[in-house]
């Protein structure tokens, strides 16, 4: 009766390390996850300068993804560069597609 208790106390911390070890062992993380991780990049790093106007509006100019991806990975001026350790290749592709598709602005054209 007493081993009762004791025994399963013992099995929940390898209940955990099997769960969280299937996890870790899938090869990527879903694509949700990766815009889900893109869009934030975007919102915290690049619209604090792109929707501030220290940069020039990126959404909904129909530039190509392939653009956005160069211009983070190379920079311009005082558009910094960003390395690998900053957004890797898989979120930075992600980023690109999710601007590029992003709708014209009606307003932009209506502003002028
Ligand atoms: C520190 C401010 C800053 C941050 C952060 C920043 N940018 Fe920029 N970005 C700029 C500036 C300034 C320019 C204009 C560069 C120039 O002089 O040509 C620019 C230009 C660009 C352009 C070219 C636009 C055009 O009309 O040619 C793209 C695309 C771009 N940035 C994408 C991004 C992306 C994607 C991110 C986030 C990963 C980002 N930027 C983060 C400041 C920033």
């Amino acid at each position: 009766m007493d081993r009762r208790l004791p025994r399963g106390h013992r099995l929940l911390p390898l209940l955990g390390l099997l769960l969280g070890g299937s996890v870790l062992a899938q090869p990527a993380p879903s694509s949700m996850e990766t815009q889900a991780r893109a869009q934030r990049f975007y919102a915290q790093v690049c619209a604090r300068c792109h929707e501030t106007g220290i940069g020039p509006v990126i959404t909904g100019r129909n530039l190509p993804a392939a653009f956005y991806v160069a211009m983070a990975r190379s920079g311009r001026n005082a558009m910094p560069a960003f390395r690998v350790s900053d957004i890797d290749d898989a979120t930075l592709q992600a980023l690109g597609e999710y601007l590029a598709a992003t709708p014209a602005q009606a307003a932009q054209g209506a502003k002028q």
